[in-house]
This record gives structure tokens, C-alpha cells and sequence, in this order.
């Protein structure tokens, strides 16, 4: 019997109908409703979380439809150690995955989910990751208790009945399942954010392409069609399908004689990605222009010219506000300066948003991330580390003109860089593809302040992948060996560091627009227009192949840059060993090979 609850009238897609009767059954929410993405629904939701204490409205001239949320202390960020992938066997998931048997997990969700929802408004959230219609995009379904996520969901991705209309009858949609997990029993007080530390899953089931995710309503965890769906689920239906889910950023360079080049670039989290993706040029370069597609994730597919083409799954940006200044970075900060939602930052006397490193001098007073007032005496930091900005990615004033274009942009490079205060020079080419995915397969990045484990201790993160590629990391290295002979003309990739710092401990590069100079011989190296001189490692710039207009930058600091010790290296890339061994029969050949010539080609 039809349950009086749902309107199933809003699509014929019987697959949906039947799933979404499913979760309602389970869940048994007070009230289902179908969520639109409109203006009137932005408008009606963020009025209602206002009044339950969820949101703080900002000053409307300052920050105009922008708002304020605080979550709850102990749900500030993803949560690998309860990300979980459920392949039917162990060995699929691999070894730097979180594996879960399917069968008893399903039986642990389904007791989880069973009732969650009690007092609350279940919202069916239809969203197209991509353009809608692209054939490089694909659709999701979010079902959540979630009002927070819903208005996220609205910024990050396209959502509504457009993507029910290009779903039809029959098409293919990936089902993800959110509670916040704390139910409303009649005559209970709900809280502003509520949660639930204890019981907390993200739950991917890579063969049937579906998202669980139970406790959280923070970022990553709540907003399904990131993470979880654009990069694990979607890094399996494209290993499955003929493409690529990469953690990168994209970007559109244009030089002084109109010509274009996109580019790709994957770095390790804490290295500046959104920053790079918005870069300015600097003084000495104004001729260039630059233009943002995204700053986050990147789906490539073969396409028209032979080239791979890639878009932007999202439609947003979910950015680490601390550090982010007009300094750092103008295009970020004029993306948030409305129609935006702000978390666990702090709030100044006027209504308006604050955290560390916005400006060189804190206001005087604040209202902190946790709701305290705050001054700059205070032992604690004002905005959490975590905090984060969600703004459309409409309102960057650097978006690409092609930035939702159906066929995705040409790609000719693929950047890879880690945070590296020694050994590692400032940029260098590979030789060829194989060479390539070697050198993003072993990225490593020292961690920083921010992270978990000892500062300056080294992380592998193959192509920044680790958190987020949903199956065996071994068969995905292949998989990018693969699609290198898929097309024509494979991008070139590069392997960069802007962060190597000299003997007193200062960085050497002054990064941020600077990095301008090294994307100019990159464009160039795949144009065929930039000279370099063959090293070990690979391709590299001499001093006189970089841009130096409007520059100091003696040929000597320069030189204290790209040095390398041969030796050293050799050493660490013996302990590329580690990261292989464990993948040892799911690892290309070619890894192996690779690492072979690398070492031959250290030794003297
Ligand atoms: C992110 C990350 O939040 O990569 O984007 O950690
Ligand atoms: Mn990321």
C-alpha cells in the first residue's frame, strides 16, 4: 500500500519509488519531503534552521543570504577511521581501505536506521554530479534528516526536479542513505546540530554502488555527493566504465597569445589546493589569465581530440576558511561574500564572519566556533581548524567560461606535489605516462599541525587518493596505466613541491602567484615551446627556461631549489617497498619497472 507520507507522483522511476518506500518504511519519519534546490526552499529552510538555533543569520549587507552554523564539537570533520568500504571480498577493498563484510554490516545499518527518523522530516534530495545531461555526469539520490545538508547539498551540486526530468524511467541513480542518527521522541527538545559520536559510519557498497552514512552531519559525512559518491563510489563505476574520479583540481591558463591549456593537479589535503586553483598572476605576468573549473574533483573521460576531457562533478566549493585571506587568496573570498553557509567559524560584533589568518589583526571581540566570546588574549583558536565555507562556484569571480560545459575541457597536464621541506625540487617532468602515474603513485606529504600523527613525518598518499579511492589501490594505479593508452594524446605530468625550505628553516619559493612561473614552463613543456635538461628524476627547467619578469630570484636560490641528492633519494625510494609490498599482487608491472629505472638512474 502507497504510504500516505510520500508523494511518489514527482517521478516514474519505479527504482526510485521502490527505494525511497524503503528507506521511509525504515527510517519512519514524521514527514517526507521532496527537496527542489529552489529559491523558495533555500529561503524556508534556512528561516526554520534560524529559528531552532542550527543557523545565525549574518548581517545582510555585510554577507547577503549568508549564515552561520556551529556543529557540535565532536562531529568537526570526515572520519576515516568510520569509512568503511564493503566489497564482497577483502582483497577488492585492498589494503589501505577500511574493509567491512557487506552482509553484517547491512544488518548493523539496518538496525541503526531502523526508526532514526522519528520526529523528524525526511528529504529526498535528487542531484546531477556534473552537468546535467553530460555524459560524463552521473546522478545521485540523497535521502537525509538533515536540513543542513539539504541547503549544502543545494550550493555543491545540481539538484532538483531537473535531474528528475534527465533521470526518466529507467536511468541510473546512485542511492545514498544520511541520518544525523539521533531521533525526536515526542516531547523532547532537539539540539542545534545533532549527531551522533558513538554510532558513526560512512558506508560505501562498491558492487551495488550505493552510500550509507549514519551520526554525522559534517561535511564529507553528510554532503554524499562529495567525497563519497564523486570520488569512492564514482573511482569504481570508472574503473568499471572507462574513466577516471581523480582528487584534482582543475584549472584554465590562458597566455598573452589567447591560446588555452587546462590543467589537472592533485596535492595531498593542507597543500593549498583551492589557492592553486584560484591562483593570480603575479607582477611580471599580467599578460596570463587564469580561470577555475574546480577545486576539489576532477571526472575525465576519453574524448573529442583525443584528449582526456574533464568537469567538475560539483557545483560548489567546501573550503577551509582558516588561512584564506584576501591575501592568500581574493577569488576564494569574493566566492564566499554571499549566498553562502559558514561552519564552526567565529562571529564578530557586527554579524559577520572571522577566523584565523583572514586579516593580520583579530576584532577585538568575537563570539568563537563553540559559541564563546573570544578575544584575542584567548588560549584557543576562534574559528575551529576545520571550519569550512560553502559557496557556489558561480560567484568565483575566475570561472572558466567552459566551466559547465557538457563535453568537459581538454586536458594537457596532470600535476601532482606534496608538502616536501627537503630533498624534493621545486618542479620536473616525467618522462613518458608510466613514469607519470609512478610519480603520482608515490607522492608523500610531511604532516602538518593539522593533522594526525607526528608533525614532518612522512605520509604516502598515491595521487592524493588514499581517504577516497573505494577499491583496492593496487588494480587503481593499473586502471591509470590503462586509460594512458586510451587516448591519443595522454597528458603530460608533472611532479612539483612549492614548500622545500633552506638551512634556517625558511621556505625557499615564495609559492602562491609565483607558482604562475612554473605552470608557464609546464604549458609550454606540453605545447612544445619550454626547454629543460634531462636529470634522473626527469625533465627539469634550467634557470634561463623560467619566466623571471617582475621576479628576484637569484640563479643561485634557484639552484638551492632544484638540487637533489642523488643518494638520498635512492634511499627514500627504497621505502617505496612499504607502500608496494602491500599491494604486491594487484601492483602493475610497470610500478616496479619504474622504481628499477629510478634507482639505476641515482646511481652513479
Ligand atoms: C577535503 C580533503 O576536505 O581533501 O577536500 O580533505
Ligand atoms: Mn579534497
Amino acid at each position: 500500500m502507497a504510504d500516505p507520507r510520500f508523494d511518489s507522483s514527482k517521478t516514474k522511476n519505479q527504482a526510485l519509488i521502490k527505494w525511497i518506500s524503503k528507506m521511509i518504511k525504515m527510517c519512519n519519519p514524521k514527514e517526507v519531503v521532496w527537496a527542489d534546490g529552489t529559491e523558495e526552499e533555500w529561503h524556508r529552510l534556512t528561516s526554520m534552521m534560524v529559528q531552532q538555533g542550527t543557523m545565525i543569520k549574518l548581517n545582510e549587507q555585510k554577507r547577503p543570504n549568508s549564515y552561520l552554523c556551529r556543529s557540535d564539537p565532536r562531529d568537526v570533520a570526515r572520519v576515516e577511521d568510520r569509512t568503511f568500504i564493503c566489497s564482497y571480498s577483502e582483497d577488492d577493498a585492498g589494503p589501505t581501505n577500511n574493509w567491512h563484510e557487506p552482509r553484517s554490516m547491512r544488518s548493523k545499518l539496518r538496525g541503526l536506521f531502523k526508526n532514526c527518523m522519528v520526529g523528524r522530516t525526511l528529504y529526498i534530495i535528487p542531484f546531477s554530479m556534473g552537468p546535467i545531461g553530460s555524459n560524463i555526469s552521473h546522478i545521485g539520490v540523497q535521502v537525509t534528516d538533515s536540513p543542513y545538508a539539504v541547503v549544502n547539498m543545494k550550493i555543491m551540486t545540481r539538484m532538483g526536479s531537473k535531474v528528475l526530468e534527465q533521470l526518466g524511467e529507467k536511468d541510473f541513480f546512485v542511492p545514498c542513505l544520511h541520518s544525523v542518527g539521533m531521533p525526536l521522541q515526542e516531547g523532547t527538545c532537539d539540539v542545534p546540530w545533532p549527531c551522533n559520536p558513538e554510532n558513526r559510519y560512512i558506508v560505501h557498497f562498491p558492487e551495488d554502488r550505493t552510500i550509507v552514512s549514519f551520526g554525522s552531519g559534517y561535511g564529507g559525512n553528510a554532503l554524499l555527493g562529495k567525497k563519497c559518491f564523486a570520488l569512492r563510489i564514482a573511482s569504481c563505476m570508472a574503473r568499471d566504465q572507462g574513466w577516471m574520479a581523480e582528487h584534482m583540481l582543475i584549472l584554465g591558463l590562458e597566455s598573452p597569445q589567447k591560446e588555452k591549456t587546462y590543467v589537472c593537479a592533485a596535492f595531498p589535503s593542507a597543500c593549498g589546493k583551492t589557492n592553486f586553483a584560484m591562483i593570480i598572476p603575479p607582477k611580471g605576468m599580467e599578460g596570463w589569465k587564469i580561470s577555475t573549473i574546480g577545486d576539489d574533483i576532477a571526472w575525465l573521460k576519453p574524448g573529442k581530440g583525443g584528449r582526456m576531457r574533464a568537469i567538475n562533478p560539483e557545483a560548489g566549493f567546501f573550503g577551509v576558511a582558516p588561512g584564506t585571506s584576501k591575501e592568500t587568496n581574493p577569488n576564494a573570498i569574493e566566492s564566499c561574500s554571499k549566498n553562502s553557509i559558514f561552519t564552526n567559524v567565529a562571529l564578530t560584533d557586527e554579524g559577520d564572519v572571522w577566523w584565523e589568518g583572514m586579516t593580520e589583526k583579530p576584532p577585538a571581540h568575537l563570539i568563537d566556533w563553540k559559541g564563546n566570546d573570544w578575544t584575542p588574549d584567548s588560549q584557543t583558536p576562534a574559528a575551529h581548524p576545520n571550519a569550512r565555507f560553502t559557496a557556489p562556484a558561480s560567484q568565483c569571480p575566475t570561472i572558466d567560461d567552459a566551466w559547465e560545459d557538457p563535453e568537459g575541457v581538454p586536458i594537457h597536464a596532470m600535476i601532482f606535489g606534496g608538502r616536501r621541506e627537503k630533498d624534493v625540487p621545486l618542479v620536473y617532468q616525467s618522462f613518458n605516462w608510466s613514469h607519470g602515474v609512478y610519480l603520482g603513485a608515490t607522492i608523500s606529504s610531511e604532516k602538518t599541525a593539522a593533522q594526525e600523527g607526528a608533525v614532518g613525518e612522512l605520509r604516502r598518499d598515491p595521487m592524493a587518493m588514499l581517504p577516497f579511492c573505494g577499491y583496492n589501490m593496487g588494480d587503481y594505479l593499473r586502471h591509470w596505466i590503462i586509460m594512458g593508452k586510451r587516448v591519443e594524446l595522454a597528458p603530460r605530468i608533472f611532479h612539483v613541491n612549492w614548500f622545500r625550505k633552506n638551512a634556517e628553516g625558511h621556505f625557499i619559493w615564495p609559492g602562491f602567484g609565483q607558482n604562475m612561473r612554473v605552470l608557464q614552463w609546464i604549458v609550454g613543456r606540453c605545447r612544445g615551446q619550454s626547454k629543460s635538461k634531462e636529470t634522473a628524476l626527469g625533465w627539469m627547467p634550467k634557470y634561463e627556461d623560467i619566466n623571471w619578469e617582475g621576479l628576484d630570484f637569484s640563479e643561485e636560490k634557484f639552484e638551492e631549489l632544484m638540487h637533489f641528492v642523488p643518494e638520498k633519494l635512492r634511499l627514500q625510494t627504497l621505502s617505496h617497498e612499504e607502500l608496494f609490498l602491500s599491494l604486491f599482487n594487484h601492483l602493475p608491472k610497470e610500478m616496479i619497472f619504474e622504481r628499477e629505472l629510478l634507482i639505476c638512474r641515482l646511481c652513479k
